[in-house]
């Protein structure tokens, strides 16, 4: 069993996860909206990969004896500034993911909840591939500066994100 204490704290992390996917979603329309098709499909792909993290941790908390209790998820933002704008907002929403992950680590340690540790590294290890893979986008958008043709191929090669 979970104690209460975890399984509230699990429930806020399905919160986060599934607002990440949500949030990723509306960057998604805001690309395919403006003509970068790649980038809204990389984006819908980042939706599903929130979903997962959701189910994940939902799948934890019921194997464990919990109970899943679902919070409000809010509203994302509609509008978003140029492509590097937004893949920095993706990295600083992901650093405050990472945050909340390593959170609930503490937590688990503290209650010496060894098996919530062992599940949570998994997301552990995540965070830094999730970081990783908006920091390298930003800097190929930083390379690609003002170029049109540049934007094009780099939403091209999103496109082939499986
Ligand atoms: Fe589920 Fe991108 O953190």
């Amino acid at each position: 069993m979970v104690s209460k204490k975890m399984q509230s704290a699990l429930n806020q992390q399905i919160k986060h996860e599934l607002y990440s996917a949500y949030l990723y979603l509306s960057m998604a329309s805001h690309f395919e909206a403006s003509n970068l098709p790649g980038f809204g499909h990389w984006m819908k792909k980042q939706y599903e990969e929130e979903t997962g993290h959701a189910m994940k941790i939902y799948g934890y908390v019921n194997s464990r004896g919990g109970r899943v209790e679902l919070e409000a998820i809010e509203k994302p933002p509609a509008k978003f500034k140029s492509p590097l704008e937004v893949m920095k907002q993706v990295l600083e929403h992901e650093k405050i993911v990472t945050g909340t992950i390593h959170t609930l680590y503490d937590l688990a340690m503290k209650e010496n909840d060894y098996a919530t540790q062992v599940m949570l590294q998994w997301f552990i290890t995540e965070q830094v591939e999730e970081e990783k893979t908006a920091a390298d986008i930003i800097e190929q958008l930083k390379m690609v500066g003002d170029a049109p043709a540049g934007l094009i191929m780099l939403d091209r090669a999103l496109a082939a994100r499986s």
